[in-house]
């Protein structure tokens, strides 16, 4: 059976977590995998990343604001707590409905999932809940969810059911502290697997240091810092079409994603 991973990509503010995400969906979909790409970050660019364009399409609803969606399938109004809602809404269906064709890969923007600080969040993160536990279990195909920076998705629950967890790193202490604590959170969850993805180096003695901080054995790929990548950006290139170098490596992450079969 073709292999179908599930993936998180998680780690520190601006390590280059949707710079990767989006480079392995793109990876992934030039070879033929079918793939769902999930926005779930708060403050949304996967889609951006690898090739939606807003000026001719228009903004992405994200499925957090669509207040009526919520209402209708948890029986709750968004935002209202207390009363009753429905704990298994009606999901199977978003994927058809909400995702946006990316170059060729449906894609879905969450939203923010965030509790507020007065009132209840309760309908829409039941709604989203639900909906992530559908991608990750009833559905076939990799996933590769662009995570918010930090640590509250783990804590959440939002990141739960992947198979595999991966954490960028950038040479740095806050973004090894953090590479740290989520790799504690996932060893108290049932994710079964964690790896490191080394981003921005600058040389191998760099590399050396932080996965010597981190455990070699995570290590998954090591990417160097590439000027291509501060040029997309300010550009407004992506980064699969303008960065042959960290390509490559991403190429190789990907050889060895489809290597892990055992669940
Ligand atoms: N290997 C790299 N070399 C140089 N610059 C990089 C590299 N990877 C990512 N970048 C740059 O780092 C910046 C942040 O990248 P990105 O937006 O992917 O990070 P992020 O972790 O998703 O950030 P956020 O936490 O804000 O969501 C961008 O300008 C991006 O082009
Ligand atoms: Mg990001």
């Amino acid at each position: 059976m073709e292999v179908q991973v599930k993936i998180a990509i998680s780690g520190k503010g601006g390590v280059g977590k949707t710079t990767i995400s989006s480079m392995i969906v793109r990876e992934l979909a030039s070879r033929g995998r079918k793939v769902l790409a999930i926005d779930a970050d708060p403050n949304a660019g996967l889609a951006d990343a690898f090739g939606y364009d807003r000026e001719t399409m228009g903004a992405i609803v994200p499925l957090v604001e669509r207040k009526a969606l919520i209402e209708e399938r948890t029986g709750a109004k968004p935002g209202e707590s207390g009363g009753y809602f429905a704990l298994n809404p009606k999901v199977d269906d978003f994927v058809s409905r909400y995702s946006v064709d990316v170059n060729g890969v449906p894609t879905i923007v969450m939203g923010a999932l965030k509790e507020a600080l007065s009132g209840c969040y309760c309908s829409e993160n039941t709604l989203l809940r639900s909906f992530l536990r559908h991608l990750m279990v009833e559905r076939d195909e990799w996933l590769v969810l662009d995570m918010e920076a930090g640590f509250e998705h783990m804590t959440r629950g939002t990141a739960q059911s992947v198979d595999l967890l991966l954490v960028v790193v950038e040479p740095g202490e806050r973004s090894i502290s953090i590479a740290r604590k989520l790799i504690e959170l996932a060893e108290h969850t049932d994710i079964p697997k964690t790896r490191l993805v080394l981003n921005k180096l600058h040389g191998e003695e760099q590399a050396l240091a932080v996965a010597g901080k981190l455990g070699s054995e995570r290590v998954i790929e090591r990417m160097p810092f590439d000027m291509q990548a501060v040029s997309a950006d300010l550009s407004g290139a992506m980064p699969y079409e303008y960065c042959p170098e960290l390509v490559a490596k991403i190429r190789s992450l990907v050889d060895r994603l489809e290597s892990l079969t055992e669940r």
